[in-house]
């Protein structure tokens, strides 16, 4: 089964892996691409030389496709992260955080290929007149940085696949597995972007702490924080993130406390990022598990739907 994203990325399986600050490098990345889907470089951890190693390493790790992603407002130097995905030959970049016409138009002439990060309807017309490939639509389910008044996927998806029938769309916030995938299909998506399920893989490379916690956690144990505050974030509800948010104080992403959570395992020193989806993430598995067990379930759900309504049909005709 080919979908539009498949076929414009030069990928097996329509899933990409979300970027992620100091999580989405190549050990992971090169772990995505190699068992057919989209391995994503982040950028937001704006350690521009470490990534340069990334981009190395990715090119020795596999011949598969891969992207970086470039969320803007976390960038000090864009013009200097600009040059350097050219230098780079990076061909697909997906964009984030800020407004696609700054850099997108510019990526496009350099013939690279671009999808913009969209919270909202009036997101997709913007990423639109900005003459991006396509758009990654996320809902407020999933992990990470937030728009605080942003729709759930399931209105978000169809709503821009009608508006725009011949824009690509990779759904994100909520996907996990061959059933939710399907019902991405239904919505109008070509393909999906999994962020908190990437967490929780074996090649991810944060503190296995994070990750049982992601298995441990409900889909009710999430909290948005900085709902008055700029970035909102969807994390793990931790003593510090319940109360960061029932006393209304700005969570700070000091490095050294985002590290000890990060890597030392100390959920309560900074914020671990994760979506409602961890309710649905019953243990750690390797990438490769990942990706082939959630393709052979959607081409299995979308075939029994299609039986179940050409039978449905053949009744009716009747
Ligand atoms: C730990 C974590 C870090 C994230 N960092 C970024 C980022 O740097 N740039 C970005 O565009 N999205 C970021 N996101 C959002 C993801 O790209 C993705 O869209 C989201 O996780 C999808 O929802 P899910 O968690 O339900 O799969 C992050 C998400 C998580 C869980």
């Amino acid at each position: 089964m080919q979908t539009r994203v498949t076929e414009m990325l030069g990928i097996d399986i329509p899933i990409v892996q979300a970027p992620m600050g100091w999580i989405a490098r190549s050990a992971l990345a090169s772990a995505v691409s190699i068992a057919g889907g989209l391995g994503i470089i982040e950028t937001s951890s704006g350690e521009l030389d470490v990534i340069e190693g990334e981009i190395e390493a990715m090119r020795r790790l596999t011949d598969r496709p891969w992207g970086v992603n470039v969320a803007q407002h976390f960038v000090r130097d864009l013009e200097g992260l600009f040059a350097f995905l050219l230098e780079q030959e990076v061909s697909f970049v997906t964009t984030s955080a800020g407004d696609p016409a700054v850099l997108a138009p510019r990526l496009k002439e350099a013939g690279v290929t671009v999808f913009h990060v969209v919270p909202s309807v009036r997101g997709a017309e913007k990423a639109v007149a900005a003459g991006v490939d396509g758009v990654v639509v996320e809902g407020i389910e999933g992990g990470g940085f937030k728009s605080v008044d942003g729709p759930s996927t399931l209105v978000l998806v169809p709503e821009i696949a009608s508006r725009f029938p011949d824009l690509p769309i990779i759904a994100a916030g909520g996907f996990v597995d061959g059933r939710s995938m399907a019902a991405a299909f239904a919505l109008g998506a070509d393909g999906v972007q999994m962020g908190t399920r990437m967490v929780a893989s074996v090649e991810s490379p944060v503190h296995d702490n994070w990750k049982q916690a992601v298995v441990d956690g409900r889909e009710t144990d999430t909290v948005l924080v900085n709902r008055n505050f700029r970035p909102a974030m969807r994390t793990l509800k931790t003593e510090k993130t319940v109360h960061l948010d029932r006393e209304n104080e700005p969570a700070t992403l000091g490095l050294d406390a985002m590290m000890s959570t990060y890597f030392g395992g100390d959920l309560e020193a900074g914020v671990a990022m994760s979506g409602q989806v961890q309710g649905r993430i019953h243990s750690i598995e390797p990438v490769a598990d990942i990706l082939s067990s959630a393709w052979a379930e959607c081409q299995a759900v979308l075939v029994e739907l299609g039986r179940r309504a050409s039978r449905t049909a053949g009744s009716t005709s009747k």
